[in-house]
């Protein structure tokens, strides 16, 4: 099974994905946790990363495809994966189209979430403060004038990715406002 999970940011797309994970045996591959990563461990990738993600923009469609392209091959990848958060872009998109052609694999689905804005904004807090409260490290992009930054650029970057899927028949749209639970319902529901 390979899927896409499309929204914006904090639609659940990484919750969603870790679940059916579970469920279907196959890895997350999300690229803002490889970015990340990256970061954390100062490669030349993360150092080139760091500024733009902190400003809550979006990084080179170059970086990142071939970051997903590497790890598509990877041996766990064998049986699928879900993307969460790629592509981002239309030339990603167009991208992956290419990348999976000369790989000879195919999409499955490509799932979008739905969640209104100010939804967005209210669990971007809830994230900041539940991790505060366990102690832990708020992600560098999770404040407000960032999150703004990270709502434009979906809105003007990401946004058109729908049409680009509606386009080929393989978009799925669920309502992300309902509870985490009832969400992973309607996905199972389109995947099965
Ligand atoms: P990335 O890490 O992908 O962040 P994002 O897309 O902004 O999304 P989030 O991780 O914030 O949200 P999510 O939709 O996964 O929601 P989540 O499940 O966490 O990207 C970060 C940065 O990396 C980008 O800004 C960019 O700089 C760079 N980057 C990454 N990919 C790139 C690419 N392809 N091209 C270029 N640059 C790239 O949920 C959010 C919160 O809501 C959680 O607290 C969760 O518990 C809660 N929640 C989830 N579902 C529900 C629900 N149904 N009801 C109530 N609460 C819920």
């Amino acid at each position: 099974m390979r899927l896409i999970f499309l929204g914006p940011p904090g639609a659940g797309k990484g919750t969603q994905a870790k679940l059916l994970t579970e469920r279907y045996g196959i890895p997350q591959l999300s690229t803002g946790d490889m970015l990340r990563a990256a970061v954390a461990q100062a490669t030349e990738v993360g150092k080139r990363a760091k500024a733009v993600m902190d400003a809550g923009q979006l990084v080179s469609d170059e970086i990142v495809n071939e970051i997903v392209s590497d790890r598509i091959d990877a041996p766990d990848c064998a049986k699928g994966f879900i993307l969460d958060g790629y592509p981002r872009t239309v030339p990603q998109a167009v991208a992956l189209d290419r990348m999976l052609e000369s790989k000879g694999l195919k999409l499955d689905a490509v799932i979008e979430l739905k969640v209104d804005e100010a939804a967005l904004v209210r669990r971007m807090e809830n994230r900041v403060a539940e991790t505060v409260a366990a102690g832990g490290t708020v992600r560098s992009d999770d404040n407000p004038e960032a999150f703004k930054r990270r709502l434009t650029e979906y809105r003007e970057k990401t946004a058109p990715l729908s049409e680009y899927y509606a386009g080929t028949g393989q978009l799925k749209t669920v309502d992300g406002m309902a509870d985490v639970n009832t969400v992973t319902a309607e996905i199972e529901k389109i995947l099965a």
